[in-house]
């Protein structure tokens, strides 16, 4: 396994919309394996294809505290979303922001597992949130993007003066 490098915001690549997986083979499970370690030595709950600059679509998650329940998303999709909710999110590709987002509290969506097979989860609360914003990652949006052109101004410029300080 290794561990991968993940772009940080504002970093272009993370605005590439990612292509579905056509096939799930040897390759992409160890691309899964790698992302899943990777995600948890950061560590954090959620990670995209997209933020280790692999454009394909495939999100992995671990939401529990004992960090044993991984859940590999290939090709996802939304089949339905309803309600709700205000949480504040943070990401790996902007380390130390976190800003309120507004996102839908229930949705079913469908995927593919590492090995292939199609399986359908129903998420409320913040798994809901969690798979929402890894696959917007695969859209090529980071969650900072929600926020008003004022306010990502202000953060890029911190983020920048950030990057030069720890050079
Ligand atoms: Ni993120």
């Amino acid at each position: 396994m290794a561990i991968l490098q993940i772009l940080q915001y504002p970093d272009e690549r993370l605005h590439t919309v990612a292509k579905k997986v056509e096939k799930v083979d040897e390759k992409t499970r160890k691309l899964v394996r790698d992302m899943a370690e990777t995600m948890y030595a950061a560590p954090g709950v959620g990670l995209a294809a997209t933020q280790v600059d692999v454009h394909e679509r495939i999100i992995v998650l671990d939401i529990s505290e004992t960090h044993d329940d991984l859940m590999v998303l290939i090709n996802p999709e939304i089949l339905s979303a309803s309600g709700e909710q205000l949480g504040e999110e943070g990401c790996l590709s902007v380390p130390g922001i976190y800003e309120t987002v507004r996102r839908s509290n229930n949705i079913t969506v469908r995927a593919l597992d590492e090995k292939g097979e199609p399986f359908t989860v129903e998420a409320e609360g913040f798994l809901a949130v969690c798979i929402q914003h890894e696959m917007d990652h695969l859209q090529g949006k980071v969650f900072v993007e929600y926020l008003s052109q004022l306010k990502q101004t202000r953060l890029r410029a911190k983020l920048k003066k950030r990057r030069r300080e720890a050079l």
